[in-house]
Order: structure tokens, then sequence, then C-alpha cells
């Protein structure tokens, strides 16, 4: 057996070409070995070595293999003899003769090809497995997912996979994902994607197959609990605390219903657009216990404006942000006073890193430079002996702010403040207000429901003191089992 596979390699290695042949399917089968330990041990993470390792050295494993027969073919074809007068000189008779199981040579190609396959094999379920990775799909395309991946490892989502959200299971979705993919690596290489992206809304599985996988409408009852902190633009950064009870029940098993009856099993809302944004709604119709639907029109457009199309509404009509999570400045700041990450003891803070961060820089890092050159600025004319003496923290929250801009603002995708708004309340007009509105009406001229207690009643608002602090969280009760010992406490505080 040694023998012939000496006798084997001497033989397919007789020309140059074949040599390179055998050169590059051995080289990138140990170097896929190498790198693939690495990356199992966790040494090797980046997109661009995880596309060397499952793209490039498989590749060159076919190539190699490819060019083996070519080379014998070539060497057949000069020396202007035979192949089996060729296989006579290299092998002996023992290769050659026929017996029971095949001449030898004849088994130990059928053994080595069956060997390249398995390789090949495992290769490509390796990288089918890595190309579902958020790794490769955030980074692999250099700037173009920047966005998405900065928002997206900040989320609460960070640890579902691309692939759960944007693919979904089963064999169509998959083939559709690929087809997708080969479009979107076309479009890449020569520059064809819009700037900043659109919303995937007809790629994107339906929320039915994806989040309900993870969340279902039964599980949404009772009310949360959210308290917002806001900054205020004085010398200490006063803060200021708004306490809410959202209403997120869905009314499934005879519960209170609210903001998630829109998609209890039993309801059903759609709408009509103008475009795939869908900022701008024209009629919304409502499912009615009898299975007939409650229509409203938008008053504020002409009867006769096409509807781009009917949408069954869903959880990413309302959610369209839960995992890139673009912030508006304000509260970006805010968010990080209330982490901690800044400080509240800078003077002006609040006020500074939002003139800061909302300037038009025109790239990247005149940005960050930017914001380095207006919060020194700021702080040394305020007075000498601030920075001086708080250069630390100074420096650190100059840190802070850069992260706040780099995490939002992507000059290089024509993403900035407010490029992705956040359908999930009512930051902007639109969010619930596209449909709650004094505009959105019936025959009869009523509107769609949008009383302030329809989605939440307001426990404080703007208030010194957090709500949670005057009623204070007893020992082992959890966020949402307070609520109901809040809600009493508050209404007996008024009844005192
Ligand atoms: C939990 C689900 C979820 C995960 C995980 C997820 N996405 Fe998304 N993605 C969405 C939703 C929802 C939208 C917006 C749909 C809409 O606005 O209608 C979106 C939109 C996008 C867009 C279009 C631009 C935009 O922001 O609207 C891109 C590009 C994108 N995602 C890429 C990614 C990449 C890359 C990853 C992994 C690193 C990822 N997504 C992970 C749910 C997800
Ligand atoms: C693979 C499972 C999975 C999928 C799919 C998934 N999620 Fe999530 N989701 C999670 C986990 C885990 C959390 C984090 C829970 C936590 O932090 O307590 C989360 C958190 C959330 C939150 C924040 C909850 C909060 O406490 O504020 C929202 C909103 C959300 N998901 C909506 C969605 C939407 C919309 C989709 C579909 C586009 C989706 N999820 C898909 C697992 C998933
Ligand atoms: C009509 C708009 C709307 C739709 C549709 C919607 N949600 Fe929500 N959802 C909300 C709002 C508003 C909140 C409260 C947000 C907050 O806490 O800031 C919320 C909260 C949540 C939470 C946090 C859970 C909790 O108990 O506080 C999760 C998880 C979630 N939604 C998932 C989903 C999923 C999955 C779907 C689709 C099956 C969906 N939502 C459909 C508006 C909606
Ligand atoms: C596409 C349009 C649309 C959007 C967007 C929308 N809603 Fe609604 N919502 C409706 C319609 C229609 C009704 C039913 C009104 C009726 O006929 O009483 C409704 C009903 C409700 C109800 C009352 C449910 C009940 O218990 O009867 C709540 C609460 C609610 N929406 C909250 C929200 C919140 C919060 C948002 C934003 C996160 C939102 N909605 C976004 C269309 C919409
Ligand atoms: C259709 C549902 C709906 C209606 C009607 C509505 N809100 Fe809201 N509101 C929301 C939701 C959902 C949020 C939570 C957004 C979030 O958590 O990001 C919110 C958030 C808020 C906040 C906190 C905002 C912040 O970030 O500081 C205030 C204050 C508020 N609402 C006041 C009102 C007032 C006042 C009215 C009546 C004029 C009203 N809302 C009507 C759904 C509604």
């Amino acid at each position: 057996m040694r023998q012939t596979i000496t006798n084997f390699l001497r033989g397919i290695a007789s020309n140059w070409i074949s040599k390179t042949g055998v050169l590059l399917v051995t080289t990138s089968f140990v170097m896929f070995s190498i790198f693939q330990l690495f990356t199992m041990l966790g040494l090797l993470t980046n997109a661009y070595i995880g596309l060397i390792t499952y793209l490039g050295f498989p590749s060159i494993f076919i190539l190699g293999l490819l060019i083996i027969p070519v080379g014998w073919w070539k060497y057949v074809h000069e020396t202007g003899r035979s192949t089996r007068e060729l296989l006579a000189e290299k092998f002996g008779p023992n290769e050659l003769a026929p017996n029971p199981f095949g001449a030898t040579l004849i088994r130990t190609i059928a053994i080595l090809t069956v060997l390249n396959v398995t390789i090949l094999g495992a290769a490509s379920v390796r990288m089918l497995h890595f190309m579902e990775s958020p790794e490769f799909c955030g980074t692999a395309c250099h700037s173009v997912m920047g966005p998405e991946w900065a928002t997206y490892q900040d989320s609460p989502h960070a640890h579902v996979k691309c692939v759960e959200c944007h693919v979904g299971e089963g064999m169509g979705a998959l083939i559709d994902s690929k087809i997708n993919g080969t479009w979107q690596m076309i479009s890449v290489t020569f520059k064809l994607y819009e700037r900043p992206i659109p919303a995937p809304v007809h790629q994107l599985r339906p929320a039915r197959e994806t989040c309900e996988k993870c969340h279902w409408p039964s599980k949404f009852h009772g009310t949360r609990l959210k308290t917002y902190t806001r900054y205020q633009m004085d010398q200490n950064n006063t803060p200021k605390y708004t306490t809410l009870n959202l209403k997120v029940g869905s009314g499934e098993s005879g519960q209170a219903s609210g903001i998630h009856w829109h998609i209890a099993s039993k309801n059903e809302v759609r709408y009509g657009a103008i475009d795939d944004r869908r900022e701008e709604i024209l009629w919304v119709e409502a499912k009615q216990p009898d299975g007939t639907f409650k229509r409203y029109d938008n008053r504020r457009y002409d009867p006769a404006t096409p509807v781009n199309e009917t949408r069954i509404l869903d959880c990413i009509d309302c959610h369209n942000r839960a995992t890139h999570i673009y912030e508006l400045p304000e509260k970006a700041i805010d968010r990080r006073f209330s982490e901690g990450l800044l400080q509240r003891d800078l003077p002006f803070l609040k006020r500074e890193a939002l003139a800061a961060i909302t300037r038009n820089y025109p790239d990247r890092n005149s940005g960050l430079e930017g914001i380095r050159n207006h919060l020194t600025g700021f702080f040394r004319q305020y007075s000498p002996m601030i920075i001086g003496e708080r250069l630390g923290a100074i420096d650190s929250a100059i840190t802070v702010v850069q992260n706040i801009y780099r995490r939002n603002i992507h000059p290089d995708m024509n993403v900035t403040w407010g490029s992705y708004p956040n359908h999930i309340g009512h930051e902007t007009d639109l969010g619930c207000f596209r449909c709650h509105n004094m505009d959105m009406v019936d025959t009869d001229g009523d509107n769609v429901v949008n009383e302030c207690t329809t989605c939440h009643s307001i426990l404080s608002f703007q208030q010194d003191e957090p709500f949670a602090y005057l009623f204070p969280v007893k020992p082992g009760e959890r966020e949402g089992d307070m609520h109901e010992y809040l809600l009493d406490e508050f209404l007996q505080s008024f009844k005192k």
C-alpha cells in the first residue's frame, strides 16, 4: 500500500503543473487545519480570517485538485504515449493487476477521493456555520454594516444571531438568503447599495417565525413600570424623573389588554402606508369580534393617494429598532449620566456635550476631533482651574461623548441623528402617533383612541425625586411585581 501511494504521488507529480496542484492541495489543507484549530481555541475571531479560512483555503484546495488531472493530461499529450503505457511505466504489475476489489491503484484513487470529498464537506459545513455568525454579517463587508453592527453589539439581542431575525428557519429561507447574499456581494463590490440602507421590510422573515420564537403574545400581560431620567441644561446637570406605568398586556387569556392587543392571536390590525418606511399611514383597519374590519382614514391625505402595500401590523412595525437602536442625542447623553459614565459635577456637561455631538462634521475623524476641541475649549474658558483639577474626569467625559458619536453617527453610510426613527413611543411625531392621532378617523369622524392613559398612566412627571425613591421596592421584589403595590401606595398617598 505504501509503495502504491509513493508511486501514485510520483505519478501524478510528473510535471510542474501537477506538482503545483499537489502543493496547493496539501498546503491549503494544512493551513485550513491550523486556522481551524486556532479558531476553535478562540484565538482567531476576525471576519477576514474567517473568510480566508472558510473561503480562501477550500477554494485553493479545489483548484489544486482540478490542476492535477490537467497536468497528467498535458504529460500524456507531450510524451505522445498512451495512458496505459505510462501507467505501466510508473506502477508495478502489483498495482495494476486486477484483483477482486479492483486494481490497487483504482482503490487508492477511490480512497483519496472519498477523503477529499469528506474534507470538502466538513469545510463547507464550517463555512455555512461561519457565514451565519454575527461577526461575519457585521464586519465582512467593511463599513457597509458598520452602523448595524455598532448598534447590535449594544442591544438586548447582542447574543441573538443576525440570521435568527433576518433569515429565519427552513430550506426556503436559507435559499432566499443565499440568493439575496449573492446579490449583496455584487452590490458591495460595485457600491450599488443605498446609503443609509433601507429597512428590510420585505426580506425580514415574518415576525411570527422570528420574534415569536422567543417572545410570544400570551406572555404579555400586566404593566411595566418605567422611569425616564432627563437631565437639565443647567450648571448641575440636574436630573428630573418621569415614571410611567406602561400597559403592555395583550389581552390574551382573559387578562387586561393594552399595547400588545394589536398582536393577540384573535386580533388583526392592517394598514396602508405610502412607502416602505411606513412613516405616513393612510388608513388602518382593526378586526372586530364578528370578523369584519373597522376602518379609519387619515384626513391629512387625499383619499386618492396610492398605497404602497397593505401590511398586517406585527412586532417590527413598533419594534423596528429592537436591535439596531439608534439613540437621539439628548437621550443618549441622559443615558450615560444615568449609567454613571458621565459625571454630574462637571458644570454644564449636558449642555456642552449636546452642542458638541449635534454639530455637523464632514467625517468621523473630524467629528471625534471636534468633540474634543469643543469640550476642552469650553472648560478652559469656563475656568482654567477646572482643567488642572479635573483633567481625568474631563478626559473620560470626552471619551464617553466620542463613543456616543461613534455609535450613532456613520458619515460614510449617511447615517446621522434621526436617520432611523424608533417607532416604540412618541419620541417624534411618528411612532404610535402614526395611527393614534386626531386625524385618523372612522366614518363617524371618531379618531383612533389617543388619550394619554390609553397606553400608560403617568405616575410622576419631571419630579426632583424618582418615583421608586418615594415608594421604595421591598426586599425580594422585582420591578415587574412592584407596580400593584406601588399603585396602591400611590393611591393611598392621595387619600391621605
Ligand atoms: C432581534 C432581531 C434582529 C437581530 C438579531 C438583527 N437584526 Fe438587523 N434588523 C432587525 C429589524 C427588526 C430591522 C428593521 C426592520 C424595519 O425597520 O422594519 C433590522 C434592520 C437591519 C438592516 C437595515 C438597516 C436598518 O437599520 O434598518 C440591516 C443592514 C441589518 N438589520 C443587519 C443586521 C446585522 C448585520 C445583524 C447582526 C450583526 C442584525 N441585523 C441582527 C432585526 C434584527
Ligand atoms: C433567539 C431568541 C430571540 C429572538 C429571535 C428575538 N428576541 Fe427579543 N429578546 C431575546 C432576549 C434573550 C432578550 C433579553 C431579555 C432581557 O434582557 O431580559 C430580548 C429582549 C427583547 C426586548 C427588550 C425587552 C425589554 O426588557 O426591554 C424587546 C423589545 C424584544 N426582545 C423584541 C424582539 C423582537 C421585536 C424580535 C423580532 C424582530 C425579537 N425580540 C427576537 C430573545 C430573542
Ligand atoms: C403596537 C406596537 C407594538 C407591537 C405591535 C408589539 N409591541 Fe412589544 N412593546 C411595545 C411597547 C410600547 C412596549 C413597552 C416599551 C418599553 O418598555 O419601553 C413593548 C414591550 C415589549 C417587550 C418587553 C416586555 C415587557 O413585558 O415589558 C417585549 C419582549 C416585546 N415588546 C416584544 C414584542 C414582540 C415579540 C412583538 C410581536 C409579537 C411585539 N412586541 C409587538 C409595542 C409593541
Ligand atoms: C398601524 C396603526 C397603529 C399603530 C402604529 C399603533 N396602533 Fe395602537 N391601535 C391601532 C388601532 C386601529 C387600534 C384599535 C382602535 C379601536 O378601534 O378602538 C389600536 C388600539 C390600541 C390600544 C388599545 C387596545 C385595547 O385594549 O383595546 C393601545 C393601548 C394601543 N393601540 C397602543 C399603541 C402603542 C403604544 C403604539 C406604539 C408603540 C401603537 N398602539 C401603535 C392602530 C395602531
Ligand atoms: C398610543 C399610545 C400612547 C399615547 C396615546 C400616549 N403615549 Fe406617551 N408614551 C407611549 C409609549 C409606548 C411610551 C414609552 C416610550 C419608550 O419607552 O421609549 C411613551 C412615553 C411617554 C413619556 C416619556 C417620554 C420620555 O422619554 O421621557 C411621556 C412623558 C409621555 N409618554 C407622555 C404622554 C402624554 C402627555 C400623552 C397624552 C398627550 C401621551 N404620552 C400619549 C405611548 C403613548
